[in-house]
């Protein structure tokens, strides 16, 4: 039997975005492995990157040296006791990438095994995602590299030293592209009303988007707030546009929508 070295559970989106950053980024195909009860991802999956794929969780876990779970949290509890009652967990590294569930629950349904929590978004599957990552005291240097090794294919990686600040990642970047799709969205809709095709709207506001990014990635020296003022020049149309946006409380309402996101993820924690 040959060894996989990282073995998702659940090979769901963000599996398939972390699978396919992982064979983009060099980590040969030959040491990854996939296992969901969906026989049609696990093709997708194998056609698309040759990697092991898995009909059940007993072969599955016999070949992982690192399980990443990633499953909907609603259905953790199930597959972790399962996992345990197979009794195969044990000597191997486990990363989760549910929200709302934390290291200690885990180990309540898996026993007693090393966890790294980690919160990844949605651009990892185009490489430019960030993960915030968080290791409980017991987890080694290597264990912690494996987990490095695995996620910063896909992005940055932001380790975290307290476990409740996974919450505040999730405000930041985990539900952060829904917030820039939903501002291009509104963007698009009234180009559209102005008389623009849908896939003029969709261009003009995606392709500014990506500018306005590239600019503010190029330049970190200046703030995003002096960004901000200098396109929107006294007297000009930008800046009667800002106004606008600062008078409606856009800070406030951006901050109330993050405070929300970290709410809920405590609320998931309390629930699960
Ligand atoms: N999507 C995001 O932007 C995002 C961001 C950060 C973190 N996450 C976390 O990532 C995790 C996965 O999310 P996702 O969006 O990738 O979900 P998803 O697309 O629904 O993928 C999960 C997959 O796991 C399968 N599955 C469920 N139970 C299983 C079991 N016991 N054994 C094997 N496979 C099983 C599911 O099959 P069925 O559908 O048939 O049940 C599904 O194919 C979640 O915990 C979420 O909190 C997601």
């Amino acid at each position: 039997m040959t060894t996989q070295q990282f073995v998702f559970i659940g090979a769901g989106h963000m599996a398939s975005s972390l699978i396919g950053g992982m064979v983009r980024q060099g980590i040969s195909a030959s040491t990854i492995g996939a296992c969901d009860h969906n026989p049609g991802k696990l093709e997708s999956l194998q056609n698309q990157y040759q990697i092991a794929t898995y009909a059940d969780s007993i072969s599955a876990m016999d070949a992982a040296e690192v399980v990443i779970l990633a499953v909907k949290p609603q259905v953790m509890q199930d597959l972790c006791q399962t996992l345990k009652k197979q009794g195969n967990v044990e000597g191997k590294l486990f990363i989760s990438i549910a929200a709302g569930i934390r290291c200690e629950q885990l180990q309540n349904w898996l026993g007693h095994v090393p966890i790294i929590r980690c919160m990844p978004n949605l651009p990892a599957k185009v490489g430019e995602g960030v993960t915030g990552v968080y290791a409980p005291e017991d987890i080694t240097a290597s264990q912690k590299q494996s987990a490095e090794r695995a996620l910063s294919s896909v992005g940055q990686v932001v380790w975290l030293d307290n476990e409740a600040a996974i919450n505040h990642i999730i405000a930041i970047a985990g539900s952060a592209p829904a917030y820039f799709f939903l501002f291009m969205d509104a963007m698009q809709q009234y180009a559209q009303e102005l008389g623009f095709s849908e896939e003029q709207a969709r261009e003009m506001v995606t392709h500014t988007a990506l500018g306005s990014v590239k600019l503010a990635l190029n330049d970190a020296q200046t703030t995003l707030a002096t960004m901000c003022q200098n396109v929107a020049v006294k007297g000009g149309t930008t800046a009667e546009a800002v106004q606008v946006f600062e008078q409606a409380g856009l800070r406030e309402t951006v901050k109330q929508a993050m405070q929300a996101a970290i709410e809920r993820g405590q609320q998931l924690e309390r629930q699960l």
